[in-house]
């Protein structure tokens, strides 16, 4: 089956993409517990990205090179393959891990870095173009051109303009270190050459690694060629520290928010809005200052997120507004021209068609039927300190101020609860609840009670 594919794809230029991805290394420099590709950026693991990278280029066999005490990564990343790199010898050591993952494949492989999560699915692309012009180049390096270059490798060009080899920064000359065309440490490789050629890399050099890198000159002295790609500084950021974290963070929101205005969303402070990775924003949506979309919020076409909401794990509508400051967790489900104002909480709750819950109210494990209207200081008592209990509002109910719900608690269509009721027991539809003490009155009480103390001041 899988010979057959390549046969066709040799035929119609379009080779089978394979993928390593090197994530062996400590990662020292993050100071955490946690293995360095397992921090998120977009509220997603680094090396999740990557995958999802790779989904767009097709990639139809992985390996992610991993250490030996890497067990979360490998969770992290299943179903996808893991080989073991122990102990890590270099990059060049690293990728010879993921051999027995690629044998009989014959189609192009891919080589990235599970700390380099923001390359451009259209660089991927690039990079697969130019494996297929007629030079057949063996290796296609991506290349930068940082503002500082610093400790990166260097790309050394042939008089012809093709790539020489690659000189790391320790091994360099003075004169190599003046080159601004850097490694970025992508590859494409030819599948078919990649491990022979990883087998001749040697570790007689500054850092006494097996560099990767080699397998560039190696390749031209088997009379191959090689080739650069360049891609930008900003896609090629590589993760290190916690301050680099931040800055690949930085240009993860930036694309985001340009995807969202881009998708017809008006973003009035876009720089103050927050993405997670999955966040779906429909048309005309409109977004104001200060908003964070935790992972799973879906925005429909025209809906209002006020200033200073968060929303995770949330369904808006179209139409609906929420905040300014609502907070919708995980399960809420604003339906169309639902209003949600101020200082109001929804969690695993449906607020349905035109309902309003719009000042200071928690409403958790719910139903609120069409067109309700939930007063001020709302609460539903869900929890007993055990269990979850449901409230359901029927359509068109009108909640009191300051209600308590005791879930598991029905209010019918229609029905009215008084304010500062407690409600344990069910409501029947269009029916009055009311459970507040009657009040009492006591005309000219206060006066004579104010005279009564001024007295009994003079006295003192
Ligand atoms: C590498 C490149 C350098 C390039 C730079 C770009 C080599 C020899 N050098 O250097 O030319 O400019 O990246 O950032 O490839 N890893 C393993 N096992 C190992 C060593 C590394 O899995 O034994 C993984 C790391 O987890 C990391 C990646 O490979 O994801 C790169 O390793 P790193 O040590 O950062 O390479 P650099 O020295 O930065
Ligand atoms: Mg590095």
């Amino acid at each position: 089956m899988h010979g057959e594919r390549s046969l066709t794809d040799e035929l119609s230029g379009t080779r089978a993409i394979g993928a390593i991805v090197l994530a062996a290394g400590q990662g020292t420099r993050m100071r955490s517990s946690q293995p360095k590709v397992l921090h998120s950026i977009g509220g997603r693991p680094m090396i999740v990205h990557v995958l999802d990278l790779l989904a767009t280029v097709s990639a139809e066999r992985l390996a992610i090179v991993i250490g030996p005490s890497h067990d979360a990564v490998r969770e992290a990343v299943a179903p996808a393959p893991t080989a073991i790199q122990d102990p890590p010898l270099g990059t060049g050591h690293a990728a010879m891990a993921a051999r027995a993952q690629f044998e009989g494949f014959a189609g192009d492989i891919f080589i990235l870095f599970g700390d380099t999560p923001l390359i451009r699915p259209e660089t991927l692309n690039a990079m697969s173009a130019r494996r297929a012009e007629a030079d057949r180049p063996t290796v296609v390096v991506l290349g930068m051109r940082p503002a500082r270059p610093n400790a990166y490798g260097r790309l050394v060009l042939g008089p012809g303009g093709g790539l020489d080899r690659i000189v790391e920064f320790k091994d360099a000359s003075p004169k190599e270190r003046s080159i601004d065309l850097c490694n970025s440490g992508v590859m494409l490789v030819d599948g078919a050459k990649l491990f022979g050629l990883l087998d001749r890399v040697g570790a007689d050099n500054a850092k006494g690694e097996y560099y990767l890198t080699d397998i560039v000159g190696l390749a031209r002295e088997d009379g191959g060629t090689a080739a650069v790609v360049e891609g930008t500084e900003a896609e090629l950021l590589g993760v290190n520290d916690r301050v680099d974290l931040a800055a690949a963070e930085a240009e993860f929101q930036r694309r985001r928010r340009v995807a969202a205005m881009e998708g017809g969303a008006t973003l009035i402070a876009p720089e103050t809005v927050f993405f997670s990775a999955d966040v779906e924003i429909g048309e005309d949506v409109l977004v104001e200052p200060n908003v964070v979309f935790g992972p799973g919020a879906r925005i429909e076409s025209g809906a209002t997120i006020r200033a200073f909401s968060h929303i995770e794990g949330a369904r808006v509508a179209a139409g609906a507004i929420v905040g300014p400051y609502a907070r919708l967790r995980p399960g809420a489900d604003i339906g169309e021209k639902a209003h949600i104002g101020n200082f109001v909480e929804v969690k695993a709750a449906r607020i349905e068609a035109g309902a309003k819950a719009n000042h200071l109210a928690y409403i958790g494990d719910a139903r609120v039927g069409a067109g309700a209207n939930i007063g001020a200081g709302t609460i539903t008592c869900n929890y007993d300190g055990f269990a979850k209990s449901h409230t359901d509002i029927g359509a068109g109910a009108f909640i009191g101020s300051n209600t308590a719900l005791v879930a598991p608690v029905k209010v019918g269509d229609g029905a009215i609860v008084g304010a500062g009721s407690a409600i344990a027991k069910d409501v029947a539809a269009n029916a009055l609840a009311l459970t507040r003490a009657e009040q009492t009155n006591r005309p000219g009480w206060a006066e004579a009670f104010r005279a009564r103390r001024r007295k009994a001041d003079k006295k003192a």
